[in-house]
């Protein structure tokens, strides 16, 4: 209607007064959701692609429009492009740039969709790809912690339960326990990805659109797998953001108890690593501090990880169907999850190759916290005690030897010949800590061969085509 001062927003035709300037703002989501500028283009190509293949457009019109949209994209990629909070979110503020550009005929664009069925997709595409480039920094991360598997294959630790001491174990061993984990991080990404990549477009506002759309040929130029079954779920679930942010709340949990294990490896009082300098801080105050920040860092982050994951839970769990503007709120917390983690994978990546192993102070620890009892334990049973009658024996013959300040084997036969007469001086053999670990000689024990061929089909799995 001429004269009326109503709304030029996008929308504005049926308002019949300016949106209040806070409102504005607070519903705004540009600030945040122009992170999505790539994904939402390259729908906004495959959207009129489709629709001139369908004769919504010309051939020319078509190409005006992607012609515009591509010069917009260089624009921000530039960063010359302004970001206006009045035109709400990234879908409107890219529009209007395309009619400013083209002239009416950009205003076509928007024929047999809406943003709806635009922004559900802008996020798909968006995951899709932050799903691959985390895929890729958890195997460089496993590739980097199998190649010093590999190499510490005999290297011997204490392995620990409680944080006690409790029988000797190879850091390789240890470290592959850390790579199942990542194989597993990576397997449900994996899976997640398949539930994300299905294409909303097409379901419009909520109920579909009247025009005559070839939805599949969409899919088939955004490399979707398929198309959302039904209109008003595809517009409205965010169940995937949310899987999404599961599977990383669990990969944030593996690396947050890595970065324990760092923490405290890293301390002189264990003394098993030292970090690059590089990855390290100090302290403004103690000029003697190394701090390993990297590590606290990526445990600390687990926490907003965590919370994006509750946030997004919590955002869904009320909602009534179809789209409600709630989702909005989907944006910030599914970003925070990928960028979070992409980051911790990537420090952890980096750093992993440089940790410098100390071989001694490992031995050192295994040695001191008689972690062979239980195969003195285990030789006695070979001998013909019985299990229990053995553990009993074992812990009376610890408990000597600490009150005299040695270890298990630096006790006289005569002596170990006191706690049980079944004692020869093969026992010796046994109690050594190679003797300890070669003895856990199966798939999925601790001894270095086994460590090797484990290491090997690690990275096996790894490299398994699709693995994606
Ligand atoms: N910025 C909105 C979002 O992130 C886009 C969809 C808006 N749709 C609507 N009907 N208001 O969800």
């Amino acid at each position: 209607m001429t004269g009326d001062p109503g709304n030029d927003r996008l929308w504005g035709g049926r308002f019949s007064e300016a949106t209040n300037r806070f409102v504005e703002e607070f519903t705004a989501s540009v600030g945040f959701d122009q992170r999505l500028y790539a994904c939402d283009i390259t729908g906004s190509v495959a959207h009129a692609r489709m629709l001139a293949r369908c004769g919504m457009l010309t051939g020319a019109e078509c190409d005006a429009i992607v012609g515009g949209l591509e010069d917009i994209r260089i624009d921000i990629e530039r960063g010359e492009f302004a970001w206006i909070d009045e035109l709400e979110d990234v879908h409107m503020n890219i529009e209007a740039r395309l009619t400013e550009r083209i002239g009416a005929v950009g205003k076509k664009l928007h024929t047999a969709r809406s943003r709806n069925d635009q922004v559900a997709t802008d996020v798909r595409l968006y995951l899709r790809a932050e799903i691959d480039a985390i895929t890729a920094e958890i195997e460089r991360l496993a590739n980097a912690l199998i190649d010093c598997a590999e190499r510490e294959a005999q290297t011997i630790m204490p392995g620990y339960t409680h944080l006690q001491p409790a029988q000797p174990v190879t850091f390789g061993h240890h470290l592959l326990a850390w790579v199942e984990m990542l194989l597993r991080d990576r397997e449900r990404l994996a899976d997640c990805r398949k539930r994300v990549n299905r294409m909303p477009l097409g379901a419009a506002a909520l109920a579909g659109t009247s025009f005559p759309i070839d939805r599949a040929y969409t899919a088939e130029l955004l490399g979707f797998e398929s198309v959302c079954e039904n209109s008003l779920d595809a517009v409205s679930d965010r169940d995937f953001a949310i899987e999404f942010t599961a599977a990383a709340s669990l990969a944030m949990m593996h690396l947050s108890r890595f970065s324990e294990e760092l923490v405290l490896w890293s301390s002189p009082q264990f003394g098993f690593v030292e970090l690059p300098d590089r990855f390290c801080t100090g302290s403004s105050i103690m000029p003697q501090k190394k701090n390993p920040d990297v590590p606290e860092l990526v445990r600390g982050k687990s926490g907003r990880v965590f919370g994006d994951l509750v946030a997004l839970l919590t955002l869904m769990k009320g909602q009534p169907l179809a789209y409600n503007k709630d989702n909005q709120e989907d944006k910030e917390p599914l970003f925070d999850a990928a960028v979070t983690l992409g980051q911790c994978l990537r420090a952890y990546a980096d750093l992993v190759p440089h940790i410098e192993i100390r071989r001694e102070r490992m031995r050192a620890a295994a040695r001191d916290g008689y972690t062979t009892a239980t195969d003195l334990a285990d030789y006695l049973v070979r001998k013909g005690v019985p299990f229990r009658d053995a553990h009993a024996i074992v812990g009376r013959a610890v408990r000597h030897a600490s009150e005299q300040g040695v270890d298990l084997d630096a006790l006289a036969l005569e002596t170990l010949r006191e706690f049980a007469p079944q004692i020869e001086d093969d026992v010796f053999a046994v109690l050594t800590l190679e003797g300890s670990v070669a003895a856990r000689d199966h798939v999925g024990g601790t001894a270095p061969e086994q460590v090797r061929a484990a290491a090997g089909r690690a990275r096996a799995r790894l490299s398994a085509v699709g693995a994606k």
